[in-house]
This record gives C-alpha cells, sequence and structure tokens, in this order.
C-alpha cells in the first residue's frame, strides 16, 4: 500500500491542486468514474499513470444520466473500498464531489450530444443516457482541467460521444480510451456484475464468447450481416433478453456491412435477469 490519496469534495480544491502540480511543471490526468472501482477502472489508473506525473480519479454516482426506472439508487456505492484500491494503485487524488456540488441550486444548463449519441445503439434503450454523461464528463473535464483523461472502451458508444464532445466543444483535455479488463472466463469486468446470481454469472460468460467466435469468423471470411444475426440467436438462446446486437465501424459507428468498409466494432447489450449487460469487440 502507498500513500492515501488526497480527497477533494469541492472544485476548488481540487483546482488548487491542480495549479500546484502545473506550478511544478508536472502533467495531470483524470480517470472519471461512478465509483464501485474494479481491476478494470485500475488499469485506467495504470495507464493514466504511465502518461502523467499526477492522477485524479473522479467518483461521482451521476444522477443525470440514469433513467427514472434505472438502477441509481442500488448502484453500488463503495467508497472505503475504493479509496483503499486507489492507494493501493498509487493514485494521487480522489475528487468525490456531492450532488449539490455538481448540480448546485439553479443548474440549468444541459449538453445535448449528437452525432455518435444518435447511433441507435444504447441512445434507443436508454434515450436521456448520453446527455447527463456528456453534461457531467464536461463539467469534470473542465473542473479538473486535466492534459489527460481516461476512459474504458468497455462503454464503447460513450467514449465515442465523449471524443466527439471534447473536439466540437474545443476542450483541450485530450481523451484515450483503454481496452477493455476480462474476467478471466472473459467477461467485461463491470461495476454491474455485482448484481449477477451464481447463475447468471455463469451464463452471463455467453456474451464475450459469442462476440469472439463471431468476430473470429468474419475476419476468416464470413458474411457479417449472417453472422450477427447467428450470434443474436445464440445470445437469446442462452436466455438473454437481447437489446442489440450490431456490426459498426469503429470509427463513427455507422453500420458496417463487411470488412471492406474498415475496422468493425461488434456492439452487444442484453439482458438476463434483472441486470443489463453490455459489450464489444474490435474485428
Ligand atoms: O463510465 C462511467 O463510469 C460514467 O458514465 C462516467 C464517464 C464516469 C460519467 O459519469
Amino acid at each position: 500500500m502507498t500513500g492515501q490519496p488526497q480527497i477533494f469534495r469541492e472544485v476548488s480544491a481540487l483546482r488548487g491542486a491542480v495549479a500546484r502540480w502545473r506550478a511544478a511543471g508536472e502533467t495531470v490526468a483524470l480517470v472519471p468514474t461512478m465509483g464501485a472501482l474494479h481491476a478494470g477502472h485500475i488499469s485506467l489508473v495504470k495507464a493514466a499513470q504511465a502518461r502523467a506525473r499526477r492522477v485524479i480519479v473522479s467518483i461521482f454516482v451521476n444522477p443525470t444520466q440514469f433513467a427514472p426506472n434505472e438502477d441509481f439508487s442500488a448502484y453500488p456505492r463503495t467508497f472505503d473500498a475504493d479509496l483503499a484500491k486507489l492507494a493501493e494503485a498509487g493514485c494521487d487524488a480522489c475528487f468525490a464531489p456531492t450532488a449539490p456540488e455538481m448540480y448546485p441550486e439553479g443548474f440549468s444548463t444541459k449538453v445535448i450530444p449528437a452525432g455518435p449519441a444518435l447511433a441507435g445503439l444504447e441512445d434507443k434503450f436508454r434515450p436521456d443516457h448520453f446527455a447527463g454523461v456528456a453534461q457531467v464528463v464536461t463539467k469534470l473535464l473542465n473542473q479538473a482541467q486535466a492534459d489527460f483523461a481516461f476512459f474504458g472502451e468497455k462503454d464503447f458508444q460513450q467514449l465515442a460521444v465523449i471524443r466527439r464532445m471534447a473536439a466540437d466543444l474545443d476542450i483541450p483535455t485530450q481523451i484515450f480510451g483503454v481496452p477493455t479488463l476480462r474476467e478471466t472466463d472473459g467477461l467485461a469486468m463491470s461495476s454491474r456484475n455485482v448484481y449477477l446470481s451464481a447463475e447468471e454469472r455463469a451464463r452471463a460468460v455467453t456474451l464475450s464468447r459469442v462476440l469472439r467466435e463471431s468476430a473470429e469468423a468474419i475476419q476468416g471470411g464470413a458474411a457479417v450481416a449472417e453472422t450477427v444475426a447467428c450470434a443474436g440467436a445464440e445470445i437469446a438462446a442462452a436466455g438473454f433478453a437481447l437489446d442489440y446486437i450490431e456490426a459498426r465501424k469503429a470509427e463513427s459507428l455507422a453500420p458496417a456491412a463487411s470488412l471492406a468498409d474498415g475496422p468493425i466494432r461488434l456492439l452487444v447489450a442484453a439482458r438476463i435477469g434483472r441486470t443489463r449487460l453490455i459489450d464489444n469487440w474490435p474485428v
């Protein structure tokens, strides 16, 4: 265990620390999270440490990105365990604002992303989600004024939305995506995996296995549309309620018909019991 990260609850305190680091010529990276930290988050911290002298992890369960029927109140909150993991990882600071610090009385500004936010993937099932993400990420990037910010590829559409938004709004922080960390059987690490029963957890591996096999089939010359249709049928047969499985161009998230269109990303969202899982795989 290395030293405990400094904890900041207020934007002014965060900014003070960043200003001191900058004055000392140090670079700064931000890793935005909603807490319930797992090894996937720590891999973001490690990627940030490889690029910047100082790393801040923000922990804020952002209410504006949850629909009323979603899991905002049930979302796991494990602040003490999170801090212990950040200390172990040698993280410099944790920015953990309160809801009133982020959204004080009178707050009334929205950030409405388009482009990749309207790709017909997550947005079809969570229509206001990316407006909430764009709003809080814009605030976090402005608050921290870091040189770099790191996001997981697990939320692949979110990463595309944030890249687009940072470019469109001239936000000077450079955005990096970090590959998904997986359990040994292939399940993508996610804070929501704790919702799975033992039996659901055993079946959840189907998602990554089917994605990997489909990517291999397409690389081997199988037709994209047929492969994706078979993958969807296999996921449904394993007892998932499938929201979508799609082959998209990795850059634009536009539909991809064949590898001749450039790099493809397979993206899936499916529900098992009460848990909604997402995953994606490069072709
Ligand atoms: O990916 C997440 O954990 C959240 O959507 C983020 C980027 C921290 C914004 O609340």
